[in-house]
């Protein structure tokens, strides 16, 4: 029976719920797997937290030299999130000889080519499941059972909180601040929510899993971002009249003129599989060449789910010799050669407050007549206060001429005021 030691930093969420299925499952692995996993290291600063998940005194590492000299300990679990002292950490555990598995998305992407390139020196393997998408094994799918396709494009809803809260605007018309303040009360949203609501969360994981299905580094700085603090319920209604559902789509493409790679808030048709993906479950649907469309769903977050990605990491790298690295040049920067679309095409949805006058109309329409926009849907509802509310709905165009249009009616006075603008995925 192989023995494989283990140690995990941080017994935060995510570490206690490896914790609690590692110790849990031992004879289950041993009995499955031939593997006899045990936890031989802790880092918890909250000694009674550790203590309280049963861990024996005698296991609770007071650093990182301690873990790093501890020839029991073969693979390092980094569950502590944030750069530093998590990097710090990983990077003595490389040095060491000890293999990563990690759950930390922002060091991940940000520091992803450093730690690689120390892993490769050290011939350690270095993990990342948990990463993107907690429980859900994309990077799992794409690596090792996707990888004879092309993958044309992922379109994933991969931040629970942000979906969660779309989710409950959309049951119930309330507005995002207050949605926001009972999604904090009932633990689905942080204290400090930004990460998630403003899409830095989306953009780190869109990182990591694009650059893994196009082969090409995909730094997060090259991401379109834009978070859901400011949508309005008002246009979720709107959608629904429509047929559309709103979530925060993580997209990206690989096309012919190069890839494009977004998060923002996005109407899908209600027939779409990722439309009916609600409260804080996450899914990413991927075209590739030859499989065509496969959808994976399920927890993107929480102890077990998370805790569930790392121990299948712990497991594939205890049973698979050698260790598989980047297949592409995992560098800081883009690669010289990769083009990024920045100008890329959409369907959009506007929503505009009008003065009711003779001719308003026409003037509004010849803005986007004049850049070529053709509008598919137009509702124009009962005047308020002299003020009409107008939905128009466009055709594919480009976003940079949508931009300009909207700059244009902006300053076209007293004709009318754009309040909101959707992209809507066809
Ligand atoms: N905060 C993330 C979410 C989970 O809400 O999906 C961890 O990435």
């Amino acid at each position: 029976m192989k023995k494989v030691g283990v140690a995990i930093l941080g017994l935060g969420v995510v570490g206690s719920g490896t914790y609690k299925i590692l110790t849990e499952h031992r004879e289950f692995y041993k009995k499955n797997h031939c593997l006899d996993i045990t936890v031989e290291g802790v880092m918890e600063l909250n000694r009674e937290r550790a203590l309280s998940l049963g861990v024996e005194e005698s296991k609770i590492a007071s650093n990182i030299a301690e873990i790093c000299s501890n020839s029991e300990i073969d693979i390092v679990v980094e569950a502590m999130g944030g750069i530093e002292p998590a990097k710090t950490f990983v990077l003595a555990a490389l040095n060491s000889g000890k293999s990563i598995v990690t759950s930390n998305k922002e060091l991940y992407c940000k520091y992803g080519h450093e730690l690689e390139k120390v892993a490769k020196k050290n011939d350690c393997g270095l993990y990342y499941e948990a990463t993107c998408v907690g429980g859900v094994p994309v990077i799992r799918a794409l690596l090792d059972n996707l990888q004879g396709n092309k993958i044309i494009s992922l379109t994933g809803i991969i931040n629970g909180t942000t979906n969660y809260i779309l989710t409950k605007m959309a049951d119930c018309g309330a507005p995002y601040g207050e949605v926001l303040k009972e999604a904090q009360k009932l633990g689905y949203a942080e204290a400090n929510p930004t990460s998630d609501v403003e899409g830095y969360d989306a953009v780190y994981k869109l990182s990591i899993l694009s650059s893994l299905s196009f082969h090409t580094k995909v730094p997060y700085t090259e991401i379109y971002r834009e978070g859901i603090t400011d949508v309005d319920p008002v246009d979720i209604q709107y959608g629904k009249h429509f047929g559309y559902a709103m979530k925060l789509l993580a997209i990206g493409k690989n096309g012919e003129h190069g890839i494009e790679v977004r998060v923002h808030p996005a109407f899908i048709k209600s027939t779409h599989p990722l439309a009916s993906v609600n409260d804080s479950y996450n899914a990413v649907y991927i075209t590739g060449d030859g499989v065509e469309d496969v959808m994976l769903y399920g927890r993107g977050a929480g102890a077990l789910p998370t805790g569930s990605a790392i121990v299948g990491d712990i497991i594939y790298c205890a049973t698979h010799q050698g260790n598989n690295y980047s297949t592409f040049n995992n560098t800081e920067k883009a690669d010289l050669t990769t083009k990024f679309i920045k100008n890329f095409e959409s369907e959009y949805y506007l929503r505009l407050s009008a003065k009711d006058k003779a001719g308003v109309l026409s003037k509004i329409t010849s803005h986007f007549t004049k850049r070529g926009i053709s509008i598919s849907q137009v509702i124009q509802e009962k005047a308020e206060d002299g003020q009409v509310p107008l939905i128009i709905l466009t055709h594919t165009t480009f976003e940079n001429d949508v931009k300009k249009t909207v700059d244009e009616l902006n300053a076209s006075e007293g004709v009318a005021k754009v309040l909101s603008v959707v992209r809507v995925i066809s």
